[in-house]
């Protein structure tokens, strides 16, 4: 049989490698001149003004939490439905994780139910753009305006959507700053690898300073020491703790080659999409994803809703099924408050987000990827269109 085809996949070309393989002949292998070309063109692309470029998306979350010198104890609202990472970031800040449920038709956070959970105490709301399709940032951005709480968007799934305005996610339009994730499943790769864009001098130079240690070399920035005249040319501060959160040159350098592509990578993942909700357009006991009107999806995902109980199937079964014909499948999400360390240390329990629940009774994602053939497509089609055979 053929191999079996992963949900999603990167796609490296020989133009990619011989990127790669100009950094390793050169000098800098990290901390040489690729990320700053990498920032700055992910920024273009985006249409921020500023982009830190880090060691992978969690990192981003982690150091956009920390980078709005929060108080510990406030909490941070993100959607049950989305990587551990989302809720993650709160924790490392001591942040209280809340949740707020999805909607019903694009499995992104709901506003109304975002209003529902706000408190005196919410400082951060973390929309996920969930599976490419940008969450209803409008309403978010009101509701965050009117009560003065910061915005961090998730974009791990997003790199290349717009929003209903036209303007592309990661421009900042209405967020303090948008987080992105290079790892090989989604839209381009870099192996591991993060992004965070912002339109805020103070908080890009933070980002910049906590991703390096809390080392400044910035002499207007230094505190010296009463003995010390004048910093000598090796000298350097750790003003704040930071960590080592930095991404190597040969990653940016994957990542700028790779971005060269992404617009013929997202232009292929939209025509599979197309291909998958054509085919499956009559079939009552599963659900194809929606698009909003007006907005553009980088499709990151393309996650069907299936009736288990019409088609007296487990999901267990349907996976096994597809995976003997050569289809691999997988679930996006678990819903985070159920995670066992979610329920331990915050008491969430089944029942509590019911949209979030009921969505994670059926969901599972097919293949999608752009380096996908027609063929592998076909096969794909053949093997859903099966699972009631
Ligand atoms: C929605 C979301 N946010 C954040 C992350 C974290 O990104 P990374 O794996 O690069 O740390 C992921 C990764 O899968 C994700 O899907």
């Amino acid at each position: 049989m053929d191999q079996v085809l992963n949900y999603g996949k990167h796609w490296i070309d020989k133009d990619d490698i011989s990127e790669i393989l100009k950094v390793l002949n050169s000098d800098f292998i990290t901390q040489g001149p690729c990320i700053a070309n990498f920032e700055s063109a992910m920024a273009d692309y985006l249409g921020a003004q500023y982009a830190v470029a880090v060691a992978n998306g969690t990192a981003a979350l982690h150091l956009a939490v920390k980078a709005l010198n929060l108080e510990q104890g406030m909490e941070g609202i993100t959607s049950p439905i989305t990587f551990v990472a989302s809720s993650n970031c709160f924790l490392y800040n001591g942040l209280k994780p809340v949740f707020a449920d999805i909607e019903k038709n694009t499995y992104c956070i709901d506003p109304i139910q975002i209003e529902r959970r706000l408190s005196s105490k919410t400082a951060v709301i973390v929309p996920v753009h969930f599976a490419g399709q940008p969450c209803e940032m409008d309403q978010i951005s009101s509701l965050a305006l009117k009560n003065r709480i910061s915005i961090i968007e998730d974009a791990a799934h997003a790199i290349g959507s717009r929003y209903k305005n036209g303007k592309k996610v990661g421009s900042c339009y209405c967020s303090q700053m948008t987080i992105f994730s290079f790892h090989p499943v989604k839209t381009i790769a870099t192996g591991e690898g993060g992004l965070i864009t912002t339109n805020t001098q103070k908080i890009y130079e933070k980002l910049l300073q906590i991703r390096n240690h809390g080392i400044t070399k910035d002499q207007s920035k230094f505190n010296l020491l009463p003995s010390m005249s004048e910093p000598g040319p090796w000298y350097y501060e750790m003003q704040e703790l930071g960590f080592n959160y930095r991404m190597t040159d040969i990653q940016a350098a994957l990542g700028m080659s790779q971005l060269k592509k992404i617009d013929s990578f997202i232009k292929r993942r939209r025509q599979i999409v197309d291909a998958y909700n054509n085919a499956f357009v009559d079939f009552d006991w599963l659900t194809t994803p929606y698009e909003a009107e007006n907005v553009f999806s980088a499709f990151h995902l393309y996650v069907l809703k299936i009736d288990f109980e019409k088609i007296n199937k487990s999901r267990t079964q349907v996976m096994q099924e597809l995976r003997s014909k050569g289809v691999g499948t997988q679930v996006h999400y678990i819903p985070v408050h159920l995670q066992p360390y979610y329920r331990k240390h915050f008491g969430y329990q089944i029942g509590d987000y019911p949209q979030s629940e009921h969505y994670y009774q059926q969901c599972l994602s097919i293949p999608l990827y752009p380096k996908m053939t027609d063929k592998d497509v076909m096969r794909v089609i053949q093997a859903v269109s099966g699972i009631l055979t």
